[in-house]
């Protein structure tokens, strides 16, 4: 059983941010982090989440009616309680028969909300599933190792169980050290172990997927892949024997959106897919998670 994607939404709010904002400001060089990165603008806001997801939630078309599951994913929700999930059910007037929550798996959130979707709906039942996130909340500007790398964003889509091909692999390794929030709330990560941690367990993710539906990389219409270094994404292309042009990519206007990363990217490519495409997601970060499905479009 699998989804299908009836609708997808995503705001693009706040100031957006090039290299040459942090070449003047820190110890670092447009030259560096478009290379190593592959980074160029980012945007940043003063929206919370929980303001962001609201926005977004209007623009969702869905059935009322059908919806059975309404989760947010994000790691920097300005609210504990209620939940994002909480005020959204109220606005966009769901009913009793409809679970709502939010939950955190930091950058894998999204995928992690799509996996749960798919083992909670019935046939022709709807999700609407929406990532919102506000990672500058959470950033030292003062640090250019990880000021660069985010930025903040906010998407959405609206999925009915079907019965096509989906195929999910989740794995975490409960690494509590290389990607942490240190005492004054800011993301501290191991950049290094993280690019290590990505571009072994991803692949082998995707491989897995692709083994069990008997598939190779040239079967793979599109890649839709947390976007948090260029050159994550190319070794991606690289050790799955997928083309690199088939690996989508908006990491260059965006930079990391954390949870937001993968259903931006959807959107932004949205007019590319067609019924029957076979697209992998996929998606990584603290925890150390990774988290891929296979369907088909
Ligand atoms: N500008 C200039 N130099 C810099 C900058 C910068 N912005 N940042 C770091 N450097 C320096 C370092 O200090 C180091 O200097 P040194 O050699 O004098 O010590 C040098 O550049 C090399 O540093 P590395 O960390 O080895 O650089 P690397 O090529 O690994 O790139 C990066 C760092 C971009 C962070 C990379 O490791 C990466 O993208 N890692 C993955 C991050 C990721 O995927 N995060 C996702 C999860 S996040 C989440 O879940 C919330």
């Amino acid at each position: 059983m699998g989804l299908k994607v009836k609708d997808i939404k995503s705001l693009t709010r706040g100031v957006k941010r090039s290299n040459k904002y942090y070449e003047e400001r820190l110890d670092t060089t447009d030259e560096w982090i478009l290379t190593r990165t592959g980074i160029e603008n980012r945007y940043i806001t003063e929206e919370t989440p929980s303001e962001m997801a609201k926005d977004l939630a209007d623009q969702l078309e869905f059935d009322r009616d059908k919806v059975k599951a309404l989760i947010v994913a994000s790691f920097s929700s300005d609210v504990r309680i209620p939940s994002i999930a909480g005020i959204l059910h109220k606005r966009l007037e769901l009913n009793n028969s409809c679970f709502s929550v939010d939950i955190n798996a930091a950058c894998a959130g999204f995928v992690s909300a799509m996996i749960m979707a798919e083992r909670m709906l019935n046939p022709g039942e709807e999700a609407i599933l929406v990532a919102s996130e506000q990672v500058s909340r959470y950033i030292d500007f003062n640090d250019r190792g990880i000021a660069v790398l985010f930025g903040d964003g906010c998407a959405g889509i609206v999925v009915e169980k079907n019965d096509k091909l989906w195929l999910s692999d989740a794995s975490t390794y409960g690494d509590d050290r290389v990607i942490v929030m240190d005492d004054n709330d800011f993301i501290q990560m191991n950049g290094q172990e993280v690019f290590k941690f990505a571009i072994s367990k991803v692949p082998e993710s995707l491989e897995r997927l692709l083994e069990r539906a008997d598939l190779t990389g040239a079967d793979i219409d599109y890649v839709a892949a947390h976007q948090a270094n260029v050159r994550i994404l190319e070794q991606i292309s690289k050790r799955t024997g997928i083309d690199e042009d088939k690996v989508l990519k908006n990491i260059r206007e965006r930079g990391n959106t954390s949870a937001a990363s993968v259903p931006t990217l959807l959107y932004e490519y949205r007019d590319k897919f067609k019924d029957g495409d076979k697209v992998l997601f996929t998606a990584f970060g603290a925890g150390l998670i990774v988290n891929s499905v296979l369907m088909e479009w």
